[in-house]
């Protein structure tokens, strides 16, 4: 069974209060997604494998660790985890980034595939799956099984806002899969829309309602 981590850092739950607010500005918005991505992916890149190295420094040799040529890629999940991007890049700034558009149809909930396009040695890396909300979990299920079609083998899924409908279809789904939120909130309410959540995420980036 997959873990479930939800960062209680300071930090992220006081960006997290002025997000989920609805007089919070398109602007306001967009900056807080891309930095509680930034502060979530210094918690999920927690476990990258190091590596001893010898650092010569001005004054004598520092035995150092770096990270050992670990493989990384993060995919959004278009729109809304546009949002997230330059917040993990800014952390990992060699990173590949990979693109899956979903849209959900608003009547069935269903996600609907428009867009796939990964690196070319996409099989050779480990992905983050980065997308704000995970609600009935049909798009990140989708996503992370379009990868794994793909060949990808290790799967992180992170997201701002999770849905406990959503983490339990990821388990069941793809029990392979961690998954990072800053936040597991309440319930779906009858459009799927997470409750307290903060709306609908990808209009609050674009402004497009
Ligand atoms: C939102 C969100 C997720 C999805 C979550 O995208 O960004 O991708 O809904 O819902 P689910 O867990 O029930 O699938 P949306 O479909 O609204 O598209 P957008 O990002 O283009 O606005
Ligand atoms: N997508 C969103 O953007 N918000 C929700 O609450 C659910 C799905």
């Amino acid at each position: 069974m997959s873990k479930v981590m939800v960062f209680d850092h300071p930090l992220i739950q006081h960006k997290l209060s002025i997000l989920r607010d609805e007089k919070t500005s398109v602007k306001e918005f967009r900056e807080l997604v891309g930095e509680i991505a930034q502060l979530m992916c210094y918690e999920a890149t927690r476990d990258l494998p190091l590596e001893e190295v010898d650092v010569k420094t001005p004054v004598d040799v520092a035995k150092c660790r770096r990270i050992a040529g670990k493989k990384l890629a993060v995919v959004p999940i278009l729109r809304a985890g546009l949002g997230m991007v330059d917040g993990m890049v800014a952390m990992m700034p060699n990173v590949k980034v990979g693109h899956i558009g979903l849209f959900r149809d608003p009547e069935t909930l269903e996600p609907v595939k428009y867009y796939f396009k990964m690196p070319p040695d996409i099989t050779e890396r480990d992905v983050i799956i980065v997308d704000p909300m995970l609600a009935t979990g049909g798009s990140s299920v989708a996503a992370a099984q379009f990868l794994k079609d793909e060949g990808v083998r290790n799967i992180k899924l992170m997201c701002i806002i999770a849905a406990p409908e959503g983490v339990q279809a990821m388990q069941e789904a793809h029990p392979d899969v961690d998954i990072f939120a800053a936040a597991l909130d309440d319930h779906l309410n009858e459009h799927g829309y997470i409750v307290p959540g903060l709306g609908d995420a990808g209009d609050r980036i674009f402004g497009t309602k």
